[in-house]
């Protein structure tokens, strides 16, 4: 990492799956002060970290796009610090995602929405659309409240891995993909490991009925207990990086559902016995632990220099669908 590229935060959580703020008030300060100078903010959410910068700032928008690897004309999420920020950045907000507003933030929600002009081209990848969403990690809304208090508007930021690679969940992980490149007044806050694991929930809200783009925590039939939900499938004509058919990868060849071998990874649910001379990566009880552990596990088989690692996918709606989804495209070839 960057010599003057520092952790804000101190302990690290370990297993346990809360988040911690053991941050003080006056680092958060600084880190929105940072993010007010036009610095890359990494930071804890409470799906995986982001790497964020000021959503309205072009030349910060443009170095977190180059530190990340992504292409300019893929959107990236604003997140914001309280529901009445919305109509900064939309100028249409239908009865249905007002209530999934309500309902579901803080949390991992992601709305897609209308923009206003507050919403530039370089955050919304040339689309009239912009994507919000108020993140729950309590970290991550002290940065916002704080940030917001400087004048700020929204943080954009996108998962802080390399493009097309694993979401970090945890600062080391950040440090390992990005520190590097990060330069003198960046950051990278610690909030302890992420308590949900997986990218939140994407809903595309610009038509009659909400349409979802992206599995995550708030799943399917919790979005339908407010609305119907459009029964079609990804939309064409939006850019979503995460729908990519390649994407959430790692170095291994993700496999599915076949028995490993003597020298492959592992990761399946603790129910499953480990194989004689297979690498063992995670054991999750739950789905919930499934997924909070998925990331970390996909990049243990990296720093084993595993080739391949088998995944036995969970069944089941909800989160199970999510990591199915993740996994899926994690093995996809090409
Ligand atoms: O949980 C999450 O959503 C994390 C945390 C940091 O909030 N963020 C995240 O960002 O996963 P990212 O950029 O890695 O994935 C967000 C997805 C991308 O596929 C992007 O194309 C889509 O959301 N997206 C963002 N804004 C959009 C927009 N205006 N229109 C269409 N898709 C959008
Ligand atoms: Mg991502």
């Amino acid at each position: 990492m960057g010599a003057d590229c520092k952790s804000a935060g101190s302990a690290f959580s370990g297993s346990n799956p809360l988040p911690t703020t053991n941050m003080s008030n006056l680092e958060i300060e600084t880190a929105a002060r940072a993010l007010s100078a036009g610095a890359v903010v990494a930071f804890p959410t409470e799906t995986v970290y982001g790497l964020g910068v000021d959503a309205e700032n072009p030349e910060a928008v443009a170095r977190m796009y180059a530190i990340k690897g992504r292409p300019a004309n893929h959107p990236v999420i604003v997140h914001i610090a309280a529901v009445k920020d919305v109509s900064y950045w939309a100028s249409e907000l239908p009865e249905y995602a007002k209530q999934l507003a309500e309902r579901f933030w803080p949390g991992p929600l992601t709305l897609l929405l209308r923009r206003t002009h507050g919403a530039k081209d370089f955050i919304t990848g040339n689309q009239e659309i912009v994507g919000l969403r108020i993140p729950a990690h309590p970290m991550a809304l002290e940065l916002l409240i704080k940030f917001r208090e400087l004048g700020g508007h929204g943080i954009a930021a996108p998962s802080a891995n390399r493009f097309g690679a694993v979401s970090p969940t945890s600062a080391a992980h950040v440090k390992s993909d990005i520190g590097s490149l990060l330069k003198d007044g960046d950051l990278i806050l610690d909030g302890g490991e992420c308590a949900v694991g997986v990218e939140s929930t994407i809903v595309d809200c610009t038509h009659s009925l909400p349409r979802i783009l992206r599995l995550g925590a708030i799943t399917e039939a919790m979005i339908s207990e407010i609305s119907p939900i459009d029964p079609d499938e990804v939309l064409a004509e939006i850019r979503v990086s995460g729908s990519l058919s390649r994407h959430y990868s790692p170095r291994a060849r993700v496999v599915v559902d076949r028995d490993p071998l003597a020298g492959e990874g592992l990761i399946a649910l603790a129910e499953i016995a480990t194989p004689i001379g297979v690498h063992r990566l995670a054991e999750p009880r739950t789905v919930e632990e499934f997924a909070r552990s998925l990331y970390s596990a996909l990049r243990a088989a990296d720093a084993a220099q595993l080739k391949i690692v088998v995944v036995n996918l969970p069944s089941g709606e909800g989160l199970a669908a999510a990591i199915r989804d993740r996994i899926t495209r994690a093995s996809a070839i090409g």
